[in-house]
Order: C-alpha cells, then structure tokens, then sequence
C-alpha cells in the first residue's frame, strides 16, 4: 500500500491551551504513531507574520509550541517536525502558485471578506483598510505547505476547509496547465475530536482571551477551572450533561468508565466545585509530567533549534527534488540542459 501522507500546521502565535490539545495537538501525535502514515508537522512562523507584528512575541511562540509537540511526546524518528520557514522551496512554491491563482477566488476567502466587512461596518471610506498582501494571499501560502510535501489528509478545524478547497482549486489549475505534478488534498475535520468551551462559555480561542494555557503552574490550573461559568444550581439537583462545559472538559480527558461515573454523579446530584475538584485532578493528573517535561525543554531552546533543523533536513530530501521539478514545469531551469 502507498503510504498516505498527512500534514498540519500550527501558527506560532501565542501559547498553545488545553483546546489545541484536545482538538489538534493530541490526536495528531496518535496519528503520527501509525505506521501508515507519513506525517508532516510544522511550525507556521511565517503566517504568524500576518496576525503578528512582535518580533519577540513570534519568537517566543515558536519555542513553545515546539516544546510543546515535544513535551507532550511526539516521535521526531516518525514523523517530520520542521519550522516552514527553515524550508526555502515553501516560499518559492508559493510565488508559482501565486501566479496560477485567481484574484477572485482570493476575493472570496472568510478571512479577507470578514475583516472588508469589519471595515464596512465601521463606515470607513477605504474597504481595504488594515488589510495586508499577506492576510490576502494567506491561502496561497498555506496550500504551498501543504502542496509542497503533496499531502493526501489534511487535518484542521472547520474554519480552514475553505483553504483546503482553495488549495485543490490551485492544484488543478496547476496540474491542468503544466502536467500531473500535485495530489489533491482532502481536509479532514475531526466531528468527534472536542471542541472545548472556553472560560466565559464560548469556543475556547486565542482570539476570546478565555483560554487555560496548556502547560499553567499546577496552581493557576486549578484557579483558572475553578473560574470555569456554571450555572447557579444547588449542590443536590439533578444537572444535565448536555449542554455543560464542565462535562465536556471531563470527557476530554476520561476514560470511558470515569465518563459513566461522573454521569451518574450529575444524575444524583453533585455540587459544581466537586466536580470541578474532580476535573482539575485529572486533567492535571494527565498534563504533570508533560508539564515537567515542558519546563526542562524550554530553558534548552538550542536543543529544541537541532531538532528542528534535524527535521528540516528530513523535509528538504522531499522538497529540494520536488521543487526542482516544479521549476522545470514551469520553465524555469539552467540554460542549455
Ligand atoms: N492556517 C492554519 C491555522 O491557522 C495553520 C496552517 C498553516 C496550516 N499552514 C497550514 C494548517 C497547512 C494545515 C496545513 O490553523
């Protein structure tokens, strides 16, 4: 059987939390243990520059989030664990894609169209106004990454299967222009992977602020959970599980007998600092030694820099040949040859 290849990639801004764990982090390393598979996990450092304009916060953020996949276990032998801008063929694909891509396919993506609205919206006279080349072209970008490495299954939250839809459209463009040289990607959005809900009650997200950070001292853990919003009903009424932030932090992280347990707890009655005791202890219980793990990595950014580079090593024996070929595609190669 061909190995399927799978690709994700996470944008170095800011801390990684208990919902990129849960929805992201976590089932990719599982993935990256099957031996079908290849997978390909990179840090996003250049679309971080279209969000973020802090050197140091950009900075700052790609050392975590790679001790984080380090920390919490994932298999550099296994799979390959680069930084994107440590692979120049990225940024070269991306100008030829560029070139195939529609403006007005462009036009139409969420994330342009929601901050022109933004715009209209406050009257002002410039619809454009604030909007980057960069935050334009996003997903162009973002199918360079993942056409570079030509991936089968790419898996991502719902609100990037637009941009995988815009990657095959570039695809095929390319492909019907000049010659069968990328797979067409399939997104893959986890319906059963959590989605967590964040302290105030919305999606936990970076962008709400109501996130818990992945790797909190212990104590701030258990503030932060203890802050979780519940309703006000009394320790000995019946709660329902549906519905119930609390719950689903639970399940997240329980087996399925302590799932069935805690049911059964909010059948009969349980107050809700009980179960938020209860959440704290197992999900620190979980994280503690990753935590520590987490810690030791992070004082040593030069050990974590050779992984890196051991990784974009690894990428580049695909992406160095590949892009010589995509470069004669298109015509550009040594004169006379
Ligand atoms: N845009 C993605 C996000 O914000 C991150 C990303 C960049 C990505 N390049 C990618 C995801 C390639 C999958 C494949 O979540």
């Amino acid at each position: 059987m061909h190995k399927q290849t799978v690709l994700t990639g996470i944008t170095t801004t800011g801390t990684p939390h208990l919902g990129n764990y849960v929805g992201a982090i976590r089932p990719a390393i599982e993935a990256s243990r099957d031996a079908h598979v290849n997978s390909y996990y990179f840090l996003a450092d250049f679309h971080a520059l279209i969000k973020c304009h802090d050197p140091a916060k950009v900075h700052q953020s790609a050392l975590e989030v790679a001790a984080t996949w380090l920390a919490l276990g994932l298999d550099v032998e296994k799979s390959v664990f680069y930084r994107q801008s440590d692979i120049p063929e990225i940024t070269e694909l991306t100008w030829i894609l560029t070139c195939v891509t529609a403006k007005g396919l462009m036009n139409r993506a969420h994330a342009y169209k929601a901050a022109v609205q933004l715009n209209e919206e406050e009257k002002s006279t410039d619809p454009d106004k604030g909007i980057s080349m960069g935050l334009y072209s996003y997903p162009v970008l973002m199918a360079a990454d993942i056409l570079m490495f030509n991936a089968n299954t790419v898996p991502v939250g719902r609100d990037q299967v637009q941009h995988l839809e815009m990657t095959r459209d570039i695809a095929q463009r390319f492909n019907h222009h000049f010659g069968e040289h990328f797979v067409l990607p399939e997104a893959r959005v986890d319906e059963s992977t959590a989605v967590l809900t964040g302290l105030d009650g919305r999606k936990m997200s970076k962008s709400y602020n109501n996130y818990i950070p992945l790797f909190v001292p212990e104590k701030n853990l258990r503030k932060l959970i203890m802050k979780i919003v519940t309703n006000s009903q009394a320790p000995e009424e019946p709660k329902a599980t549906t519905n119930c932030a609390l719950f689903d932090m639970y399940k997240a992280f329980a087996t399925s007998e302590q799932v069935a347990d805690m049911a059964a707890k909010f059948a009969t009655g349980i107050g809700w600092g009980q179960v938020k005791q209860e959440l704290f202890e197992l999900v620190n219980g979980q994280l503690h030694d990753a935590r520590e793990q987490y810690a030791e990595l992070v004082k040593h950014p030069a050990h974590i820099e050779s992984i890196l580079r051991q990784g974009a090593v690894k990428a580049r024996e695909y992406s160095v040949p590949f892009m010589h070929k995509i470069r004669r595609a298109v015509g550009i190669a040594p004169l006379g040859a």
